[in-house]
């Protein structure tokens, strides 16, 4: 499974990139406007981009047909690793259609059910970006529909990939896994909560403990 980190942050997209433990980064126009400042949008990307030896997802603002074709090619020219994110609403699909067809990477985002996910990957998705956390929040089983786009896409071998988005905590992201997402993007947080447990800096403490004893009793050199 690979790691995206979902942030414009550039200095915790650098510490995640350093640290080996993403392969890619979303944004979308509300990370974007956490971060930019008085910066340009498009500027940030490109230096995110620049941070990341993978793909960044960069959303389209505008939401018609035309409109999404175009700021879709104009962010793929912003670097190689562009991967445009168009949502799934009916004018997006044909700008998906377009952009596929010019071998332009598409994330089809903002999908909260298997079938938006499976007209996503007709239309030549690269990826489809169901928001787990967000169906959690409305009480719907988000485990239920990331179930039903796996099997659907394998019943048809879409090579569409799953990019379980909007996680919340690593019990998501284990459930993710277990169910064969592609993709797992997160926030921050969430990405370094994955590596730790209370045992483990437990286990450390008294390992250490018990070796200084240990040198103590023998003057054994460490
Ligand atoms: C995915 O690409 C989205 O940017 C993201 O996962 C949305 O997450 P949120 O529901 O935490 O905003």
């Amino acid at each position: 499974m690979r790691f995206f980190l979902d942030t414009a942050d550039v200095s915790d997209i650098r510490w995640a990139a350093e640290a080996g433990l993403i392969d890619g980064v979303t944004t979308n126009p509300s990370l974007l406007s956490q971060v930019a400042g008085d910066l340009d949008p498009k500027d940030v990307l490109t230096e995110i981009c620049s941070v990341v030896d993978g793909p960044v997802s960069a959303e389209v603002v505008a939401v018609d047909g035309e409109g999404m074709y175009e700021e879709g090619r104009a962010l793929a020219k912003l670097a190689d690793n562009i991967v445009v994110k168009v949502p799934m609403i009916e004018d997006g699909l044909a700008a998906v259609r377009r952009l596929a067809a010019e071998g332009i990477r598409v994330n089809v985002t903002l999908c909260f059910s298997s079938v938006q996910c499976l007209i996503a990957a007709k239309a030549g998705g690269a990826y489809v970006s169901p928001f787990l956390g967000r169906l959690d929040d409305v009480g719907h089983d988000a485990m239920d529909v990331l179930q039903e786009v796996r099997t659907i896409f394998d019943n048809y071998t879409y090579e569409t990939e799953i990019l379980a988005a909007s996680l919340r905590h690593p019990r998501h992201v284990a459930e993710a896994a277990l169910l064969g997402a592609d993709v797992a993007t997160m926030p921050t947080a969430v990405l370094k909560k994955l590596l730790l447990h209370p045992l483990t800096d437990r286990g450390l403490d008294k390992f250490l403990n018990d070796w200084s004893k240990l040198v103590a009793r023998t003057k054994v050199k460490t």
